[in-house]
């Protein structure tokens, strides 16, 4: 059996990180959430007052900040500087503001030499936007998974509902078309899908569908 690097990209709310988990889990590997650093690095930038689009200041701040990321019962636990974030940085305001820090050259810079140090010796699901074409770009395994704006903000919706977020379904079907359109169009790195990577249409799919179709591949690869 081969430790491979499985590269998971797509837009918010396609079930990239619910799907990236189960596969992690089944196959006994390691599960990489590389939102949850951008949305840590936004969520400290909010709370020391810098400005989102002073990429210098971002990234000085990065430096001298620390990133962990922790396998835990409840799923992946979030360390920022010691602290456990896990639940600040899914708040509205952080999740409104990531892509402005995301898009930062700098900022991208110093969290994927991160990524590929954690990814170093395979045996990893990683879950993100620029795994595939950047991040990892020899990846065993590339998907590209997506699923229509309506059904992404159903999800997240009852995600939301799940985590004791407010939300309506028209705002967050607004709030992820923008993000998407963010992600998409910045120059740094943009959300594409990679020429070797394979497209999964979520839409009509259940988690475990969709689970196993990727398990299913992977286990070609292995
Ligand atoms: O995956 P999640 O929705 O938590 O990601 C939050 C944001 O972080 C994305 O909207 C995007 O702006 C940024 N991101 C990124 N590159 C990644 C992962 C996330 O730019 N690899």
């Amino acid at each position: 059996k081969k430790n491979i690097q499985i590269a998971i990209d797509g837009p918010a709310g396609a079930g990239k990180s619910t799907i990236a988990k189960i596969v992690a889990e089944t196959l006994g590997f390691t599960y990489i959430d590389t939102g949850a650093m951008y949305r840590a690095v936004t969520y400290k930038a909010l709370k020391q007052n810098i400005h989102l689009d002073d990429e210098t200041k971002l990234a000085e701040m990065l430096t001298v900040s620390t990133i962990d990321l922790k396998p835990s019962q409840q799923g992946q636990l979030v360390f920022l500087d010691g602290e456990n974030v896990s639940a600040e940085i899914r708040s509205n305001e952080v999740t409104s503001s990531v892509s402005q820090v995301a898009a930062h050259a700098r900022v991208r810079e110093l969290l994927v030499a991160q990524q590929q140090k954690l990814a170093a010796n395979g045996g990893v699901v990683m879950d993100g936007r620029d795994i595939a074409t950047h991040v990892l770009k020899d990846a065993e395994l590339k998907i590209f998974m997506s699923a229509t704006v309506e059904e992404r903000a159903r999800r997240r919706f009852i995600d939301n509902e799940k985590r004791g977020i407010e939300s309506s379904i028209e705002k967050l079907q607004e709030e992820i078309a923008l993000r998407d359109k963010m992600d998409s169009e910045r120059e740094a790195s943009p959300l594409i899908q990679a020429e070797d990577a394979l497209f999964l249409d979520t839409t009509d799919l259940s988690i475990d569908e969709a689970a196993q179709a990727i398990l299913k591949l992977a286990k070609e690869k292995m």
